[in-house]
């Protein structure tokens, strides 16, 4: 058997991470771990139990009995599927600042590095390469320019039937890609080692075939 090896896949909202993480992770046949969602997971919990963003006990107890899986391509909380359910406007701000607090990195952070420890997967995030697994046999950051990641995401949104404007998705995304790199821990940063990708003229397969190119 081969031993286990980490792919860490970082960058910005809207630079593709996730739809190459799944393709790469079927083409690899190994897990894909989308800790976006995860954070995404701690807001729609947070959100439930109407806990606030300073209600810092109430946040730390509810940390402690979180349960947060991967299974077919789904997101579970605590037994519930919440894959489509975290994929609104609301989810993606509360996520944003809910990842600032450092008792929520710490959960998600151990319970990343426990998910990718013993088997082969790959991650997508911000701090993947820096944090979860700085020493991931293969990390990559992707990027793309703020118009054409605004782009993507409209498109994701109107397909999912949801009607918004182009420029307030835009100033939506400089404004998680502000938080997501000046916030004092685990900040959106490339690794020194990591390979970077500017994803703004590629396709998903164009991207897909690069990375694969490292790998085999
Ligand atoms: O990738 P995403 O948009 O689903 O991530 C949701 C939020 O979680 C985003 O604002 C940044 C944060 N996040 C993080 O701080 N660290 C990660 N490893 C992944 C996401």
């Amino acid at each position: 058997m081969t031993q286990a090896y980490q792919i860490a896949i970082d960058g910005p909202s809207g630079a593709g991470k996730s739809s190459v993480a799944k393709k790469l992770a079927a083409k690899l046949n190994i897990d894909y771990i989308d800790t976006g969602a995860m954070y995404r997971a701690v807001a729609y919990k947070m959100l439930r139990e109407g806990i606030g963003i300073e209600d810092r006990e109430a946040l730390k107890a509810m940390l402690e009995n979180i349960h947060i899986d991967f299974s077919r391509g789904e997101t579970i909380l605590d037994d519930e599927v919440i894959s489509e359910k975290i994929r609104t406007p609301e989810i993606s701000k509360l996520a944003s600042d809910a990842s600032a607090l450092p008792e929520v990195r710490e959960k998600l952070v151990s319970l990343q590095r426990a998910m990718g420890e013993s088997k082969s997967v790959v991650m997508d995030g911000r701090d993947i390469g820096t944090v979860v697994f700085p020493k991931a046999k293969y990390k990559f950051f992707l990027t793309a320019t703020v118009k054409e990641r605004a782009k993507r995401r409209w498109l994701e949104l109107r397909e999912k039937g949801l009607d918004v404007e182009l420029d307030d998705v835009e100033a939506d995304i400089i404004q998680r890609d502000h938080n997501d790199s000046t916030r004092a821990l685990n900040p959106l940063r490339k690794a020194e080692d990591a390979i970077e990708i500017d994803t703004t003229a590629m396709n998903l397969e164009q991207v897909t075939q690069h990375i694969l190119s490292y790998i085999e």
